[in-house]
């Protein structure tokens, strides 16, 4: 399995709209006569600071994603930001369903699902985040919820759509926790999301991409890099430190090559 590595630094709600340029006007000046082929780096900052962000980026290989969305073109939607606008200031990914938005604010299967189709019709594509809590691995039932939050998603994707299909596997008792999933059991839920992938819509399963989110650091994601089914990483606190977001792409890249 040798797929684009997609790398996303998720900052969650972190940095203001002057630290998010600056990062990356350095991520650029670090970058310079760098090149990372087959690594796509996309940076998820806040959504007031997504606009200035992908400015600066416009002419670079680092691609822009929002953390979250909201479905519908426009509408009376107080508050709300809808994909197709996310699109225009510049984003090309999304981050969809993270456990926090699932946790914090209610965000069903179904909500999720319909978020990331609407994604794939803004022409962004989703990364669909699904994971299991302590409790549900406890009581050995991982395997069932993630299979339901994929084919959530896939049983309403539009079946002419292009889209790539990225899924992130971040447990959530791995993140911010500093605890992190064992490789090879990532592995063998990236498998179990191909596999339902596959059930719903047989012709995506080679397009699938798999990534490891959950206190990843740059001391351990070497072992994530080692597994095959595994594409890449979705980083929150490791990204928002500029010199180990590059210690990142390094050691991933280094592992792969
Ligand atoms: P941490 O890397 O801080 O554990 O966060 C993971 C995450 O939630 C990324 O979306």
């Amino acid at each position: 399995m040798n797929q684009p590595t997609l790398m996303v630094a998720n900052w969650k709600m972190h940095k203001t709209v002057d630290q998010s340029r600056a990062y990356v006007r350095e991520l650029l000046r670090r970058r310079q006569g760098e090149t990372i082929p087959s690594i796509t780096e996309v940076i998820c900052p806040t959504v007031v600071a997504l606009w200035g962000v992908a400015r600066i980026l416009a002419e670079s290989e680092v691609a822009v994603g929002a953390q979250n969305v909201d479905v519908g073109r426009e509408g009376a939607h107080t508050g709300a930001v809808s994909p197709y606008l996310l699109h225009e200031a510049g984003a090309h990914y999304a981050i969809v369903g993270h456990s926090e938005r699932r946790q914090l604010y209610g965000e069903d299967d179904e909500l999720v699902a319909a978020k990331a189709v609407e994604c794939v019709n803004a022409q962004l594509i989703p990364v669909v985040c699904v994971g299991e809590s302590r409790e549900e691995r406890e009581a050995g039932a991982t395997d069932g919820v993630i299979a339901r939050q994929v084919s959530a998603v896939m049983s309403v994707w539009p079946d002419g759509a292009s889209a790539d299909v990225v899924f992130a596997y971040e447990p959530i008792w791995a993140i911010g926790t500093g605890l992190v999933a064992d490789a090879a059991e990532a592995g063998r839920v990236a498998r179990l999301i191909r596999d339902t992938v596959h059930a719903s819509q047989p012709q995506r399963q080679d397009s699938v991409r798999v990534l490891y989110g959950g206190s990843v650091t740059r001391e351990n994601i070497a072992q994530f890099a080692q597994e095959s089914l595994l594409s890449g990483a979705l980083v929150g606190g490791a990204s928002l430190d500029v010199g180990h977001w590059m210690d990142l792409i390094r050691v991933w890249k280094e592992v792969r090559s």
